[in-house]
């Protein structure tokens, strides 16, 4: 038995919340889910966007399957995800892309990791205005950059790698134009790779890095990079296998997880019950592997992939002019457990 912080967020995220438990428990394992609010469903009850009921269940927990939740934009609060990751230090964001059979994109073989640094780089949240004359005329935000979350960064995408088979590791930097932040990133990405002969090392500057990403995605295999590139580039590695709605992602820290989808709350589609659910299911099988259940995470995957293969049961945003729903697909995933 596990018991789990479950947080069915904003917008859409209650609809694939419902969806991904139906899943995870149709594979049998038990699992005791502790109900959480944060965004704007918890601004709404309690008037903070991270009670301290959510972050005490997390902390004794220790592991969380987190529903998108809504940041406002500009003011307002901070992004409670954000705020999340830092609190636990919930330094390394992984992000598979695997490809799916069934979706319409040019790439079948796409089967790339992207590890984020979470917690550093321009996301530290330091940022301010410069006014004069009662108005803002410029605005300045610091990058910041350590060598010690840079080893912990680089040395969890290596260890991952030979964990987990795999037989390269990209570090992705701009080092030729941010000599400092970028240029430590870098520094430190070498002398790691010394530590990991096993594993082939290459660096590579985040624009070409882009452009080889949509030419040939093939050739990428465990990407490691900094908080800003890596968000960009994961979302792009994410197009690569048919989308947001199907890519999860894990926020791996040394004493807590957390297991996200990586889409956001798509209000534009809320309360309609048409949310793909497949990206929080994947982040539910990625929480069951890191919990030990390997067999029924690995049960999820192949019921996903059938599903999404067979091409009957699936939202509308994987077949323009489909009816199928939320629950429907849950249904079809479920049905397809054995
Ligand atoms: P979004 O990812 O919510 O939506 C972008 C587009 O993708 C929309 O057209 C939406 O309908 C579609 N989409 C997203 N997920 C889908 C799914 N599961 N099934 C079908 N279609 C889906 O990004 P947007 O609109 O920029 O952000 C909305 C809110 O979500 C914002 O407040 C943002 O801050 C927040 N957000 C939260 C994240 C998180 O909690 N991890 C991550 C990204 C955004």
């Amino acid at each position: 038995m596990h018991k789990v912080t479950l947080i069915p967020g904003d917008g859409i995220g209650p609809e694939i919340t419902e969806a991904a438990v139906r899943v995870i428990e149709a594979t049998g394992v038990t699992i005791e889910w502790d109900r959480q609010l944060a965004g704007m469903a918890a601004v709404e009850k309690y008037g903070d966007p991270l009670p301290e009921p959510t972050v005490a269940s997390f902390r004794t927990n220790k592991v969380a399957l987190k529903a998108p939740l809504t940041t406002p934009v500009g003011g307002g609060y901070r992004s409670v995800n954000v705020a999340l990751r830092q609190e636990f230090n919930l330094f390394a964001n992984v992000r598979p892309a695997l490809s799916f059979k069934g979706t319409q994109v040019p790439y079948t073989d796409v089967d790339l990791i992207t590890v984020r640094e979470n917690t550093e780089g321009l996301y530290a949240g330091i940022e301010h205005f410069i006014k004069a004359g009662g108005e803002n005329i410029a605005a300045e935000s610091i990058a910041v950059v350590t060598r010690e979350g840079c080893r912990n960064i680089i040395d969890y995408a290596f260890q991952y790698a030979r964990d987990n088979g795999r037989k390269k590791v990209t570090v992705v930097h701009k080092a030729n134009i941010l000599k400092c932040t970028s240029g430590l990133f870098l520094e430190i990405g070498r002398e790691v790779a010394e530590k990991y002969p096993d594993i082939e090392f290459e660096d590579r500057i985040v624009d070409a890095c882009a452009m080889l990403m949509v030419m040939k995605p093939s050739q990428f295999d465990v990407m490691v990079t900094t908080n800003l590139f890596g968000d960009i580039l994961s979302d792009l590695a994410a197009g690569l296998v048919g989308g947001l709605g199907l890519t999860a992602g894990a926020n791996i820290g040394k004493e807590a997880a957390m297991f996200e989808a990586v889409h956001g709350s798509a209000p534009d589609i809320a309360g309609k019950g048409i949310a793909n659910p497949t990206a929080l299911i994947m982040a539910g099988k990625m929480m069951l592997d890191h919990l030990g259940e390997r067999q029924a995470a690995t049960k999820i995957d192949r019921a996903v992939r059938a599903v999404i293969e067979e091409g009957q049961h699936v939202t509308p945003d994987l077949k323009p002019g489909s009816n199928c729903t939320t629950s429907d697909m849950a249904s079809a995933i479920v049905g397809k457990i054995v």
